[in-house]
């Protein structure tokens, strides 16, 4: 019989990308060994076959960064992201792209009197095992379930009215929104619905310029902070942006 999942499991970001890192590292690998030492491509063209070990080893040194943050770095960056706010306990949290609840639950364990929201597309190819039910699981086994909801919308369309939130917390969603204009959408909607005086922590590995400089040009006032080189892979960071009152 099997064994009943008592942990959370806040599962692997983007799997086929650490899959690949792998993969390709060991081919070179591979490669590298078994080749003959010189090999001729073409007509004066001739591969040296222990070369081949530096693309090995960078991309098997990447898997491992990956896997470090999937295993580590992704709980020790969840308390730094909300270690940015100073809690009083009773906020309305917004979690962009929860995912299988990481941040959510983060956040709903800070807030006795408050309530704690996450909203996501579950895309499977973003996160591995994405599902409101594998988020469900996570949030019991936490036991936040009282004061946790997901709902299943994408961030370019909260249906949330203005003003419905103290802190918008988002980790690795953003980038996943390939056009500008939909981003762009998804960054006013971040700002429509942070309470005047509210806080955004945004979380990711590219484009957190444009989410500054979009939330600037919207009047809030914002900062960044890096998040560990080590252990953050690829490194992450956040941008801190808070509405005027
Ligand atoms: C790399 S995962 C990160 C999940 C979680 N924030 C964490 O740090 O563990 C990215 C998440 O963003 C979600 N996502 C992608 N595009 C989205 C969109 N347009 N609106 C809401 N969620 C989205 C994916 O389904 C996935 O759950």
């Amino acid at each position: 019989m099997a064994k009943p999942i008592t942990r959370p499991d806040y599962g692997i970001d983007a799997p086929a990308v650490m899959r690949n890192l792998f993969l390709a590292g060991v081919v070179f690998l591979l490669l590298a060994i078994f080749l003959p030492r010189t090999v001729h491509l073409a007509p004066n063209v001739a591969l040296n076959s222990p070369s081949l070990f530096w693309p090995a080893g960078f991309l098997i040194g990447e898997g491992l960064l990956f896997l470090l943050y999937v295993k580590v770095g992704k709980f020790r960056h969840r308390d730094f992201m909300l270690s940015l706010h100073n809690w009083r306990g009773d906020e309305q949290v917004l979690d962009v792209g929860c995912g299988r609840g990481l941040l959510l639950a983060g956040a709903a364990k800070r807030i006795p009197d408050g309530h704690a929201t996450g909203i996501d597309v579950w895309s499977n190819v973003d996160m591995g095992g994405n599902s409101p039910e594998a988020t469900t699981h996570n949030l019991q086994l936490e036991g936040v379930t009282s004061r946790a909801t997901l709902i299943s919308i994408p961030a370019q369309q909260m249906p949330f009215p203005d003003a419905t939130f103290d802190v918008v917390v988002s980790n690795l969603c953003l980038h996943n929104i390939y056009d500008r204009a939909t981003r762009t959408v998804a960054l006013r909607q971040i700002v429509r619905v942070l309470k005047p005086g509210g806080t955004a922590l945004i979380s990711d590995y590219k484009r957190t310029g444009e989410y500054a400089e979009a939330f600037r040009l919207l009047g809030l006032e914002v900062t960044t902070k890096h998040g560990s080189l080590v252990t953050t892979f690829p490194p992450l960071t956040v941008v801190i942006a808070r509405k005027p009152r």
